[in-house]
């Protein structure tokens, strides 16, 4: 049975005091998640250990990293492996958001490298995808997304790709207000869902946790979450405020 996700990707907001109150409301708040529901902070690298260990005790939350690097380990200046993340209680790392793809080159290829060494330490990544506005405009989306993942996932072998989960971004919508309409979501991620059977078999597609992310909120989750194949959000801004978080996580149980 798939999972049921919301992931909140706090970029680079918050202090650690900041961070730790936020944590403190969702703990406090303790809302509770049936077995195929999870919740995945992913805070900047700093906070992650701790917020491992504090949400650990919760049933159902888990920790992200919003990155990580390609090599196991060497002369890598500034850069974190996935070995680190996992030796620290991370469970997940976001790749191939379009905020890495676009502001740091994160090409197609180095995203199958950062991908392949996220498994192999046992991480789960969660694969962003997504097109730009134009390509919107011009009708060409799903053939766009297809490509973005035939280039990073589709060459690896299908225990691997079984523990991806997606996470559909439209780039028009991330930070803007704009949201992808509900049936502009069920169409791209039963698309997806659809190109996944072509390549590894519906059993796989059908097991796939797809989220929508792009200005997800309070007001849109469930709407966007009770579409057939939009297994729940990945979260900016709105994850960032506890009672905004808190009211998509309660929309994943409405949805
Ligand atoms: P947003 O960001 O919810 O602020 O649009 C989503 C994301 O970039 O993951």
């Amino acid at each position: 049975m798939r999972q049921n996700i919301v992931a909140g990707n706090w970029k680079m907001n918050l202090t650690r005091s900041q961070a730790m109150d936020l944590v403190q409301e969702l703990l406090h708040a303790h809302p509770a998640l049936s077995g195929h529901q999870q919740v995945i902070l992913c805070p900047p690298f700093p906070y992650l250990e701790r917020i491992a260990e504090l949400t650990a005790a919760l049933p159902g939350f888990h920790v992200g990293a919003q990155n990580c690097h390609q090599e196991a380990s060497g002369a890598f200046t500034g850069e974190v492996s996935a070995s680190m993340l996992a030796s620290v209680g991370v469970r997940y790392v976001i790749l191939g958001h379009s905020e890495r793809r676009e502001y740091y080159s994160e090409s197609p290829k180095l995203l199958a490298r950062k991908t392949k060494e996220a498994l192999k330490e046992g991480l789960i990544p969660i694969f962003c995808c997504g097109e730009p506005l134009e390509i919107r405009e011009a009708g060409t989306q799903n053939a766009f997304v297809e490509q973005q993942l035939k280039e990073s996932l589709y060459d690896l072998d299908e225990a691997s790709f079984g523990r991806i989960v997606l996470a559909y971004e439209p780039i028009w919508a991330i930070g803007t207000g704009l949201t992808a309409s509900p049936e502009q979501a069920q169409d791209m991620h039963a698309f997806i869902r659809s190109s996944i059977t072509a390549r590894y078999g519906s059993n796989l597609a059908n097991n796939c946790s797809i989220l929508y992310g792009g200005s997800c909120k309070a007001s849109n989750a469930r709407e966007l979450m009770s579409q057939p194949d939009v297994d729940g959000g990945l979260i900016g801004g709105a994850s960032l405020k506890a009672s905004e978080f808190l009211a998509i996580i309660a929309a994943l149980n409405a949805a």
